[in-house]
């Protein structure tokens, strides 16, 4: 694999429960997509759009996606071979129709130059080594006018939780620490306005998803908060104690039986319009 593909993201068979990362990823795109596709139509989201999602993984959104462009298409492109057969597997009955999923990376994708008048990154770009070259290939993808939309966190507004789990805070930094040594960065979501305005992009717009235990229920957000799973791999490299994880997971369920504790989840849309054209 070339620098240019890396991913700070688990490859397939990495993750020591893959079922349990699954599900976190189903219900973190259950939770957000009905704001998200909100903010999507704002920004010109239409029914019969051509629309690339970039980084599809198991292909939760992309289903959405679908649900929500009856007249369209939507085609995942994902760089893990394990996790592009599990949004096949689950998306079969669609596939050749509306439906393109093929593997590849969004530095360098196999498509044509202006497919697309909708691309979406989701939670793709902190897993990076090469935001920026991402950004200037998604460029090339669309057509002129069409928009960029990047869905992405950033760990210093990652959320908010009340009344409090004193040991989060120091298994993010370690967490954050882990994913940047893998080529990635949860600080991202900082830098995209400025990355999307030097690759080309204008009119950037940044909206705040937020996604709260009030609204939902807390068991709708439990799964983010299992420290137990998620740094399962942190674990077993060293990275992370097994005695510092223990503890903060006793944090975290006395957190979660607490009727007044409140939990909520942030995640940002950068856009942008690709210059040259009238977006249709
Ligand atoms: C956190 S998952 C998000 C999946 C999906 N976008 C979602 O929101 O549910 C990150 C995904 O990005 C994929 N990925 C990482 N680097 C990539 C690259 N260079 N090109 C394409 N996909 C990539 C990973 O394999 C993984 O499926």
């Amino acid at each position: 694999m070339t620098t240019a593909t890396r991913s700070s993201y688990y490859s397939s068979g990495e993750h020591p429960h893959p079922e349990y990362e699954l599900e976190r990823l189903r219900a973190q795109a259950l939770v957000f997509w009905p704001k998200e596709l909100r903010h999507l139509q704002q920004l010109g989201l239409r029914p019969d759009m051509d629309v690339l999602d970039a980084g599809c993984g198991p292909g939760f959104i992309t289903e959405a996606l679908l649900e929500s462009l009856p007249q369209g298409t939507v085609t995942g492109l994902e760089l893990d071979a394990g996790l592009l057969a599990e949004a096949r597997g689950r998306l079969a009955p669609e596939e050749g129709g509306r439906l393109k999923l093929l593997q590849g990376s969004i530095t360098e994708a196999p498509l044509p130059d202006a497919g697309f008048d909708l691309a979406l990154a989701r939670l793709v770009l902190q897993h990076i080594a090469e935001p920026a070259q991402a950004l200037t290939e998604l460029g090339r993808l669309l057509r002129p006018g069409g928009r960029l939309v990047v869905a992405d966190a950033d760990d210093a507004l990652w959320g908010s939780i009340h009344p409090g789990i004193p040991g989060l805070a120091d298994v993010m930094e370690l967490r954050r620490r882990h994913q940047s040594q893998r080529g990635g960065n949860r600080h991202v979501g900082r830098a995209v306005p400025a990355m999307m305005r030097a690759a080309g992009f204008t009119g950037i717009t940044v909206e705040a998803v937020a996604v709260t235990s009030d609204e939902l229920g807390m068991d709708a957000l439990a799964g983010q908060l299992d420290v137990r799973a998620r740094t399962a791999l942190m674990v077993k490299e060293g990275v992370i104690s097994e005695e510092q994880v223990e503890r903060t997971q006793e944090e975290v369920e006395q957190f979660l039986a607490d009727p007044a504790s409140s939990f909520m989840l942030l995640m940002f849309l950068y856009s942008g319009v690709k210059q040259g054209g009238e977006r249709r």
